[in-house]
């Protein structure tokens, strides 16, 4: 049996190996997936025992994205772009480094949430490793303009700075938020659980069209709780971004799409909703 594993640490709470159980089952495929915890230092032989022991292939996640790079042989555009990994395929020539976080989420926002991102104005929250992630796919999909906006707004600057002028695309702080609203923000800031609001403007969205899109899922962050002070009538967790990714690994290494729709439904029940 094909063996996979998500790669991590903390990893005891990734819903990885039953997202991908189910997959497999919808699809008719056996493999046996499992949860590897493994701290930073210890990545690399472990990863080599894996695939000295049989394996195909790794999703990783937190703190491994970046090192997964360093072990491919073959890294794919979205990989490259991101400067991470979450997706590593062990083949017979070659270990194949990608990234489907930005795919995933692309593909939830369009999909799922029926949304036409061309033409969109988009504020992207963050500029971090996460935001790296999503940026390239996001731009790929034509936006009018994106925003990126960052506590530390050298960083916001840094990241826009690695893509072409021509993207439509700016950097700012946090502070300097204020004087446009978007159609589209995404959090992608590790501000997380909190008990009070993000401190944002009420003016950078519009309470009856604006979606406001956290890339974290299962309880409500403090993005979350600001978007429903302020009113917004369309907020989303991001659920949805992590069956996608899952849904794109898994046709990179099986070669078939699986219908996320019944395993986002079934997360859902089992999860705090955080959709209106
Ligand atoms: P990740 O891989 O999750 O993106 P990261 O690379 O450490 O983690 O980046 C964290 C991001 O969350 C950064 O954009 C960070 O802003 P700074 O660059 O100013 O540090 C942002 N962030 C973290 N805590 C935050 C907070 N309380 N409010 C706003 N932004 C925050």
């Amino acid at each position: 049996m094909e063996r996979y594993a998500v790669i991590g640490d903390p990893v005891t709470h990734s819903l990885s190996p039953v997202i991908h159980a189910w997959f497999a089952a919808q699809t008719g495929k056996e493999i046996h997936y499992r949860q590897l915890n493994v701290a930073a230092a210890d990545f690399e032989v472990a990863v080599r025992e894996f695939r000295q022991a049989g394996g195909c292939g790794l999703n990783v996640t937190v703190p491994h994205k970046e090192a997964a790079l360093g072990l491919a042989e073959r890294i794919m555009p979205h990989a490259r772009a991101a400067g991470a990994a979450n997706w590593l395929s062990f083949g017979e020539d070659a270990v194949v480094a990608g990234n489907t976080d930005g795919s995933g989420l692309v593909r939830d926002l369009t999909e799922t949430l029926d949304l036409d991102l061309s033409g969109m104005r988009i504020l992207l929250l963050g500029a971090g490793g996460a935001a790296r992630g999503i940026l390239g796919p996001l731009l790929t999909c034509a936006p009018q303009y994106l925003t990126v906006a960052n506590r530390t707004p050298e960083r916001a600057h840094a990241l826009v700075a690695s893509y072409d002028a021509s993207a439509n695309l700016a950097a700012c702080g946090l502070e300097d938020l204020g004087d446009t609203s978007f159609d589209l923000i995404l959090n992608a800031t590790a501000a997380g659980l909190s008990d009070s609001p993000m401190s944002l403007p009420a003016s950078i969205l519009d309470a009856e069209r604006t979606v406001c899109y956290d890339l974290m899922y299962g309880a409500d962050t403090a993005f979350l709780a600001w978007a429903r002070q302020t009113d917004c009538t369309r907020v989303c967790d991001g659920l949805g971004m992590l069956v996608e990714q899952a849904a794109e690994s898994f046709e990179l290494w099986h070669g078939v799409h699986p219908d996320t729709g019944p395993v986002r439904d079934r997360l859902r029940s089992a999860t705090k909703p955080c959709t209106a």
